[in-house]
């Protein structure tokens, strides 16, 4: 079966790599692809979405949604790892697009389109999709389910001690999403940073005579360089791609029903993720949580699905 999915992303390196996977997989029908401010400014971020479309030239073209700022007053990019163009500095040109519509304008619609056919694989802050339902009264029965790269099981953030970065960016809007009565799937920083890869990744990539090869030859290299010189690690970490397998090899995962919940207050532990662990108490369980993965069979669909 082919699934219809809304990729929300703040491209960000491994949000491109994601993107790669999805727009060439023959069991997923990329409808829209909407930009969310995150790993860069919204304007960046709407940007970036046009170029790796472009560079990609994929089979079907998706629609195309525009970000616009968040909230937060606490926000900060993550250019210090994607490049000062969230793409890894290779120097993409990209045409000026005129005619925009607002990501979650475009969320809204497409859902609307198709009741509960079509599902939300979010890949940044939930920005857009805190919009989209406080814009569309009937958005949470119409959407079909809600996918997230974000928050960690364990409480160990990436951004500050307790906090990941999709859910620190926006935690407001992480908080109204994890409370609607919406089919949620997360997968945490825990499960996405056990698949690392090493420098061995760049001669497994497509060759660069394909318009997908060239891409990531132009990117990924720089995700090496950056997580040596701001992180001091040897090995990358692909966040994205591997919160997108759970939609195309499920197999690979081990989910459980939990209740989660986001800390929008504490000092120490705004844009936490919360887990109800006691095992005594019978809190309702609104999220399925990916809790285990095969991390050397994910390593290589990666992989593989980076060549289909
Ligand atoms: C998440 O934060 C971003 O920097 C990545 O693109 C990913 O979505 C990992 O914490
Ligand atoms: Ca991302």
């Amino acid at each position: 079966m082919v699934r219809r999915i809304i990729i929300d992303c703040d491209p960000g390196i491994d949000d491109s790599v994601a993107l790669v996977m999805a727009l060439f997989s023959r069991s997923l029908d990329v409808v829209a692809i909407t930009a969310v401010e995150g790993n860069v400014p919204a304007e960046m971020a709407t940007r970036n979405v046009q170029t790796v479309i472009e560079q990609l030239d994929p089979p079907r073209l998706p629609r195309i949604g525009a970000a616009t700022a968040n909230d937060n007053a606490d926000y900060r990019d993550a250019c210090f790892i994607h490049g000062r163009d969230g793409l890894g500095e290779a120097g993409f040109v990209t045409a000026d697009h005129h005619q925009r519509h607002l990501s979650e304008k475009i969320i809204c619609d497409e859902v609307r389109a198709a009741p509960g056919e079509i599902g939300i694989v979010c890949l940044g802050p939930l920005t857009n999709v805190a919009r989209a339902i406080q814009r569309d009264p009937h958005f949470v029965e119409n959407v079909g389910e809600v996918v997230m790269m974000g928050g960690s099981f364990n409480g160990i953030g990436n951004v500050t001690q307790t906090a990941e970065f999709n859910i620190h960016c926006d935690p407001e809007s992480a908080w109204e999403v994890f409370h609607a009565p919406i089919k949620k799937t997360l997968i945490p920083l825990d499960i996405t940073s056990q698949v690392q890869f090493s420098l061995g990744l760049i001669d497994s990539l497509p060759h660069e005579s394909t318009s997908v090869g060239r891409f990531l030859h132009r990117v990924i290299p720089y995700l090496f360089r950056s997580y040596r010189q701001q992180l001091g690690l040897e090995t990358i970490q692909i966040h994205d791609a591997v919160a997108l397998l759970q939609l195309m090899e499920p197999e690979l995962f081990e989910l459980e029903a939990l209740a989660g919940d986001v800390e929008i207050k504490g000092e120490l532990t705004r844009g936490m993720t919360v887990f109800e662990k006691r095992r005594s108490k019978n809190a309702p369980h609104n999220l399925e949580v990916a809790r285990v993965v095969a991390v050397s069979a994910a390593r290589q669909a990666v992989i593989k699905r980076l060549h289909s």
